[in-house]
């Protein structure tokens, strides 16, 4: 009895002392934040920054770190030490910088990649601070309306529409009045997905704290005791709202926001999906003048203090010294391979690309990295679906929101039935389908395209659809694949002009997909991943939380970005605070809300004066 008390108190030291050590610097020290300088849309100008390509004369000397991957798991990482004064140099292997968040433009259509919508973003909530200052004021953040989201369900001749608000009592007093008699369902789903969302903080302590005590505390079922995060990790979406109601309408609007981490229903994590109900609970934002925006102005501060964010960069290796320590990288610059030198490597390219082709073989079959990979897999590909259209988003009936459009209510079965099939048959039909226009939620976008408007669909893909063209050229690839491209797009484009009746063919200016080998290449997602690894059940299981953390089996080798954490922005953004954590040795998750406490204290007081 006495060792275990013994145990306990030890323990609890020692989670104290990883929970508010602050040994090391703080990024978010200084107010760093500017005011607002006036916004650049001049291609060229934008071009010297996102796009400055890679030359063995642009590295600087005397690296801090080195950065494989400019998402904003990687930028953002770079921004946090680049404020306490690191070096640091972004390698990217496409030709500009962003990841995700990059965008590019067709035919005078600007389209955005993988930001369609983020929450969290009220004024002196941590997030939004954190970011105001990893950007130095300048990136700007629009709400979209609310509702923000609308459920579709079902096919033409019987649609139900229910539209999903924003705002802790609004939105169950909305889905109140779409569902007579379901209230208590309704307060018994909000509770348990806050109740999780609250608990979220043992996630990051365990990547944070000493492997032997995350271990203890798995092992022993602590954590599970100690956070509902966990204790509801493994419980599968559906089972957990199927107890709640026997509606089926109402069952699908409790679940449609699976398409935001990738896992239907039965697969998901409850927790995971609480995650994001709760992240967009206080409403949804756009960033102002498009995604680039986001690497447009993080690049500058990480330049400032002497690194640099360069493109066309792909790193084809991990250099390691003779004791197995991580020593810099390789990077193919036409048929040549250049090595850079840093003392730390971070890479931002994800579990799978980072394990299985960057490092040596040797390396590679390494038992603590085979044990790490062989509890994560690929999670699921994305079709993505870019329209240009004439008219303006009054014209075409366009609004600052999302539509989330389903050919049935029982997800499980509709997605299922979806991947597992022909791709000749699926490509016939979409059976669920992701709606937004980037140009309507950005207040920027009419003075810079006056008259035109944007669509971006997404959907879901089976990788093995494409897989055989996966080693052809990405601009001119088979008949067949273009083929198959074409009858996805025209699907998809049915189920549009279903819902928008205002959208017609002769709108349409431009249209293009992109399949899971476009993703490949663009991104990098090995398998056309559109949020990195799974986050099925097992990806929360006991020795996974423990195990997967920016630190890798390998000296002075990192991981950041959302393989790390969770994904989408935010996800990957707490894979880079965990990861700056452990680099600087300081726990900036709670850095972070000391920054929210100190700028509402000085807002208030400005207000006050
Ligand atoms: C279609 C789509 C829609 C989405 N919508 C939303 C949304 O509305 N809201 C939201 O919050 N999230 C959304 N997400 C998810 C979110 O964008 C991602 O989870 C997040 O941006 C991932 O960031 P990251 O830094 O971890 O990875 P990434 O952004 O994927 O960055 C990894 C980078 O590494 C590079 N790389 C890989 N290998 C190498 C190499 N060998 N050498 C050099 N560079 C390399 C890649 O090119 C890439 O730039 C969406 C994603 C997609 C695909
Ligand atoms: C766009 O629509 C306008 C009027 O509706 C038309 O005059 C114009 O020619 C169209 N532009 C294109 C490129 O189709
Ligand atoms: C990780 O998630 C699983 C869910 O499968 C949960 O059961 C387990 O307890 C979690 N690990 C920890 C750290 O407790």
């Amino acid at each position: 009895m006495i060792s275990v008390v013994i145990i306990c108190i030890a323990l609890g030291i020692l989670i104290l002392k990883y929970v508010f050590s602050g040994s090391g610097p703080n990024p978010f020290e200084t107010d760093t934040r500017e005011p607002l300088k006036e916004m650049v849309h001049d291609r060229k100008e934008r071009k010297k920054v996102l796009k400055q390509g890679f030359l063995a004369s642009k590295v600087p000397e005397n690296l801090d770190a080195i950065i494989i991957g400019s998402g904003v798991g990687g930028l953002g990482l770079a921004v946090l030490l680049a404020k306490v004064g690191k070096k640091v140099l972004v390698l990217e292997q496409h030709d500009r910088a962003g990841g995700c968040c990059h965008t590019f433009t067709e035919k005078g259509f600007e389209f955005d990649v993988g930001i369609h919508y983020i929450g969290d973003l009220l004024d002196h909530k941590p997030f939004r601070c954190m970011l105001d200052s990893m950007t130095n004021g300048q990136l700007q953040w629009e709400p979209l309306e609310n509702p923000y989201d609308q459920v579709v369900l079902g096919p033409p001749e019987n649609r139900r529409q229910y539209p999903i608000y924003s705002g802790r009592t609004r939105f169950p007093e909305e889905l109140k009045k779409c569902f007579p008699g379901e209230e208590k369902a309704i307060d018994e789903y909000l509770r348990l997905v806050k109740k999780v969302g609250r608990s979220i903080w043992l996630l990051a302590l365990l990547k944070l704290c000493p492997v032997p005590v995350a271990k203890f505390l798995v092992y022993t079922g602590l954590a599970q005791r100690l956070s509902f995060f966990f204790k509801m990790a493994s419980r599968s979406l559906t089972e957990v709202v199927n107890e709640l109601t026997e509606n089926k309408d109402l069952r699908a609007v409790f679940t449609y926001i699976f398409g935001t981490y990738g896992n239907m229903p039965k697969d998901a994590s409850f927790s995971m999906h609480s995650l994001l109900v709760t992240h967009y609970l206080n409403g949804a934002w756009y960033p102002k003048g498009g995604a680039s925006e986001i690497a447009y102005h993080m690049i500058p501060i990480i330049e400032k203090a002497g690194g640099a964010v360069l493109v066309r960069a792909p790193v084809n290796r991990i250099l390691f010294n003779d004791a197995k320590e991580a020593c810099g990288v390789s990077v193919m610059k036409g048929q040549e391979e250049v090595h850079i030198r840093a003392p730390m490597v971070i890479s931002n390219a994800g579990i799978f690309n980072t394990y299985q082709k960057l490092l040596p073989k040797e390396l590679q079959t390494m038992p603590a990295i085979q044990q790490q990979l062989s509890m994560m897999k690929n999670g699921e590909g994305g079709l993505s679906v870019f329209v240009g259209l004439n008219g303006t988003k009054e014209e075409l009936g366009l609004k600052a929101n999302n539509y989330w459009i389903f050919a049935e209510n029982n997800f499980d079965e509709l997605v299922e039935k979806y991947l597992n099939a022909k791709r000749e048959e699926s490509a016939k039909s979409v059976p669920l389908l992701f709606v937004g226009s980037p140009s309507a939620k950005d207040p920027t976008w009419e003075e810079r395209s006056p008259g035109k408007s944007t669509l971006s669909l997404v959907s879901f893909a089976n990788y093995k659809w494409f897989e055989e063209w996966k080693d052809g050229k990405v601009t001119n690839r088979a008949d067949e694949y273009k083929e198959l491209k074409q009858a996805f797009i025209d699907s998809v484009l049915e189920v549009v002009m279903g819902v928008f009746p205002k959208i017609t063919r002769d709108k349409v200016e431009y249209i293009d997909a992109g399949t899971p080998i476009t993703n490949t290449h663009y991104i990098g997602a090995p398998k056309g991943e559109i949020y990195g690894a799974d986050h099925g059940i097992a990806r929360f299981s006991p020795e996974l939380n423990a195990t997967v953390r920016p630190q890798t089996p390998l000296k002075n080798l990192y991981l950041t970005g959302q393989d790390v954490f969770v994904c989408g922005f935010a996800g990957a953004l707490a894979g880079a605070l965990t990861c700056g954590s452990v680099i600087l040795n300081r726990n900036l998750h709670l850095d972070t809300i000391a920054l929210a406490k100190k700028t509402k204290f000085m807002n208030d007081k400005l207000k006050g004066e």
